[in-house]
């Protein structure tokens, strides 16, 4: 199926905010949100679509089907790094290898802006994506290096900041 990857825009946060919705029960990132962090003067994120031609159009007219979200980090053991934060296709779209061109499209930006690794997490349920990852020859930083992912948030963050 012919299919086209290219830099998402102001526009495309409508079918972003749509998408991330159809994927999680609660979603506190709205179209705002996307718009306002990804396309104002310091972007917190970068993101790229897929889309398809109109006669491949799903039959509520949506011919963006894909997307994935990215930003650059730093690691003090490897230099820059490029954390993909989100990787989705619709599922009608699935198995076309359209999941593989954006992540490779993320490879790509971030190996151009010099990035030494790709770093993301997958939930511990989500089998068929863990193993879409590993057959793309990724590996699992827990498993194999012990690292664990740390946050805080809500009430506790904002008692580590208070002075
Ligand atoms: C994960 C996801 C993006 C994969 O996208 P996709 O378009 O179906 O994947 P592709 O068709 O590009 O597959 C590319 C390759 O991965 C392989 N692959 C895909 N799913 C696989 C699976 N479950 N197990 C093993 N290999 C898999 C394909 O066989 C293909 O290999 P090939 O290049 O040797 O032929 C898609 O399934 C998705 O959107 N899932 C829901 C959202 C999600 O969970 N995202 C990840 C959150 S961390």
């Amino acid at each position: 199926m012919d299919f086209s990857i290219r830099a998402a825009n102001l526009d495309d946060c409508k079918d972003i905010a749509r998408m991330i919705t159809v994927s999680r029960h609660v979603c506190a990132c709205s179209r705002a949100h996307l718009e306002q962090d990804g396309f104002s003067k310091n972007p917190f994120f970068h993101g790229i679509i897929a889309e398809v031609p109109e006669q491949h159009r799903t039959k509520e007219g949506h011919t963006k089907i894909g997307y994935a979200l990215y930003f650059y980090t730093y690691s003090s053991w490897k230099g820059r790094a490029v954390y993909m934060e989100d990787l989705y296709v619709m599922p009608e779209f699935r198995g076309k290898g359209i999941g593989k061109a954006l992540m490779s499209k993320v490879a790509q930006l971030g190996l151009a802006a010099g990035c030494n690794q790709l770093d993301f997490t997958v939930l511990e349920w989500n089998k068929s994506s863990l193993d879409f990852y590993l057959s793309q020859g990724c590996f699992d930083v827990t498993a194999d290096l012990g690292y664990h992912c740390m946050r805080c948030e809500g009430e506790a963050l904002q008692h580590l900041a208070q002075p």
